[in-house]
């Protein structure tokens, strides 16, 4: 930017590709090395030993917790599950056929009107906040799931963990051990990925110093896309298009030929293998193999071959984990809500920091309309 004129200095590439927006750290993405961190630690090393609200806790404090920090941050996330009665009554109106992340959005919105404290942007008011949306948002989604289907919401369980009380939540069963370890390690594994659109979004809004609520109403939106989080839905509906392993190589020839994007390849950072989708293709072949339906990691990882070999793709974090879900008997449509569930650790965290540090996030941009242009009476036109 050539300050004195406060004109453009460089152009950018489309899409903002390659640009450096902010200086965060909380996470870090080498796509080349395919390597992600979290405030210095490696995804691989979280997801084999940490939980879920460990890693929340290392997102919004730097460094992982002591024993009794982190059973404070338990019980303070135990402590705020319930939503507003006002909420829930509001949920009760929603439309039975509604999206879930517009659910999700608009009950996060309103959730704002019932917290005296929203508009403390102090460090103690913003991780207030914080630890609230993180214990409510799966609550919402699970609320919305129930009463779409004309149940009631199932009570959070203050003794369960946020995986374990989601899923528990949805269907009134708690899961077994091994499923709510594989959902607290697919928790972990979408907690942060630097700078994506709905983080970039949640920041952009928070630079303004508007409150959390509407930052994380706006992430919300954006990770709502077919092109951001909304793949991990289109993934799964591709998988029951296909149907069979044998089907796939046709399927996948063909949607080539007629140029169609194929959901949960490809990635604006990473050049190499996502970290993530390692952990992802074994939950799904896991979860197949224990279920007997061994199809979707068939079909996935036929389709993984082709697409290297013609395209020199890979998958992304959204290819395989819809189909974990799945096997887990989750709806297709609750895929990207539980992308928010896990995601809200890392808006929250970037929000913190853009809140201790903010200046206002205000690009220009390379104006290519037409400049002195007559103004002609509407009687002339
Ligand atoms: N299927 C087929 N071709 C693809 C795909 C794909 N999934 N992804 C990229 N390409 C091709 C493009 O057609 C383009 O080819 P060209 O240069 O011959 O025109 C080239 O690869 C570059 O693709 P862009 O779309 O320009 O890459 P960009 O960085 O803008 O987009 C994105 C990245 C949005 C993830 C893209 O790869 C995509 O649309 N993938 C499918 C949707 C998806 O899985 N999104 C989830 C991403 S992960 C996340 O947000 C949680």
């Amino acid at each position: 930017m050539d300050k004195a004129e406060g004109k453009p200095a460089a152009k950018t590439g489309a899409g903002l590709e390659g640009v450096v927006a902010a200086e965060s750290s909380i996470g870090d993405v080498d796509g080349v090395n395919g390597v992600l961190i979290y405030q210095g630690l490696d995804i691989h090393d979280l997801a084999e030993h940490s939980t879920f609200e460990e890693t929340v806790f290392l997102l919004w404090h730097g460094r992982l917790p002591g024993r009794a920090e982190l059973d404070g941050l338990r019980a303070e996330l135990a402590a705020n599950q319930q939503l507003p009665a006002e909420v829930s009554e509001l949920m009760r109106r929603f439309p039975a056929g509604a999206e879930p992340m517009d659910a999700l959005r608009t009950a996060v919105s309103a959730l704002a009107f019932y917290d005296a404290g929203s508009r403390d942007l102090s460090r103690e008011g913003a991780l207030r906040t914080a630890t609230k949306l993180t214990a409510r948002l799966p609550v919402v989604v699970a609320t919305f799931e129930r009463l779409r289907n004309g149940k009631e919401p199932v009570e959070p369980r203050p003794d369960l963990n946020i995986a374990s009380n989601f899923l528990h939540m949805l269907s009134g069963e708690e899961p077994s051990e091994r499923v709510a370890r594989i959902f607290d390690v697919c928790l972990i594994l979408h907690a942060d990925h630097e700078l994506n659109a709905s983080t970039f979004t949640s920041r952009v809004i928070a630079g303004t110093l508007a409150d959390m609520y509407g930052a994380v109403t706006g992430a919300i939106a954006a990770l709502s896309g077919p092109l951001h989080g909304g793949a991990n839905t289109n993934v799964m509906k591709m998988l029951l298009e296909i149907g069979e392993p044998e089907r796939a190589e046709a399927w996948l020839r063909e949607a080539l030929a007629s140029k169609k994007k194929v959901m949960g390849f490809g990635h604006r950072v990473y050049k190499t293998e996502d970290p993530r989708s390692v952990w992802l293709r074994k939950f799904s072949r896991e979860l197949g193999e224990a279920r007997g339906e061994t199809r979707w990691i068939e079909i996935l990882e036929r389709l993984r071959e082709l697409m290297f070999a013609e395209k020199k793709l890979y998958p992304n974090v959204d290819y395989y984990s819809g189909s974990a879900y799945y096997l887990m008997g989750i709806p297709l449509d609750l895929f990207t809500p539980i992308f928010a569930v896990s995601r809200i650790s890392g808006w929250t965290g970037h929000i913190l920091e853009q809140y201790a540090n903010n200046r206002l996030i205000r690009p220009r941009a390379e104006y290519v309309g037409p400049r002195g242009v007559p103004y002609v009476p509407i009687e002339e036109r």
